[in-house]
């Protein structure tokens, strides 16, 4: 049994303030024939946060922010600051996806000022953490993904980690080159993810939200939330359509919470 799960996307480098506008008028309209005990969220590009923001204050779409500097401000060109995000009202940063790690170099020392940073302005972090396809083959996924989380959680306080969301997703399963995971593995690795919590944060472990994301679709969602350590999913593709969006929600609400 679920209380309540995450369900969210992150629109990557997709979608213009238009396209943005007109999908996030739609998701809101959906949303209010789904359950409550979604939690949906949406990531879109920075251009398109503010107008964003403002189509979905009175709604219950969270909005997040697809990366994250640490500083307040300063000499950092080309990157966005926790004070600039509170100010737009952003709820979510997601940290550290796959893309970002691969193509800028983001780490889990810089994920963790920004997870701070974040949790200063009361925005929650999205962690995200996945091993890669070579690590998988030589049976460190597991050694890999505890480093992950120790040092992006490094001297969080039990209080702070519970504002914590993660999101684990395969490197190897993302992407129109992803191959999808099986749920047997997913299972063995979110219980795994569930214990390192707890070693790392006692009690408060259990309450940190675990995502899973990597090629989540309609043929297999059911599969991955079925699982006891799943606590939401993180979609890319499946979800930047709403109609192709809005039968997974149906599906899923009517699965879990009819
Ligand atoms: P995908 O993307 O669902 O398109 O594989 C997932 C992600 O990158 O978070």
């Amino acid at each position: 049994m679920k209380n309540k799960i995450w369900v969210g996307t992150n629109w990557k480098m997709t979608k213009t303030i238009r396209e943005g506008l007109s999908y996030t008028e739609e998701l809101i309209s959906i949303a209010e024939n789904i359950s409550s005990n979604i939690e949906l969220f949406i990531i879109p590009s920075y251009t398109a946060l503010v107008p964003i923001k403002k189509l979905t204050s009175n709604s219950r779409v969270h909005i997040g922010s697809q990366n994250m500097h640490w500083e307040d401000q300063g000499a950092f060109t080309g990157e966005i600051s926790p004070k600039m995000l509170d100010e737009i009202g952003v709820n979510i940063i997601e940290l550290g996806h796959s893309e970002r790690r691969q193509y800028y170099n983001e780490n889990d020392e810089d994920i963790n000022k920004k997870v701070h940073s974040g949790l200063k302005y009361g925005m929650k972090p999205l962690v995200c953490i996945g091993e890669n396809i070579e690590q998988k083959a030589n049976g460190i996924s597991k050694e890999m993904l505890a480093a992950q989380l120790k040092v992006c959680l490094k001297d969080l306080t039990e209080e702070q980690a519970q504002q914590v969301m993660i999101a684990y997703e395969p490197v190897w399963a993302i992407g129109e080159s992803g191959i999808p995971a099986d749920a047997t593995y997913v299972s063995e690795i979110h219980q795994f993810l569930r214990e390192q919590l707890m070693n790392l944060f006692g009690d408060a472990g259990s309450a940190v939200p675990l995502l899973y994301g990597g090629s989540v679709n309609f043929d297999n969602f059911i599969e991955y939330i079925d699982i006891e350590d799943v606590n939401g999913l993180f979609i890319g593709r499946s979800a930047w359509n709403t109609e192709s969006f809005e039968k997974i929600l149906h599906r899923l609400d009517e699965h879990l919470f009819a």
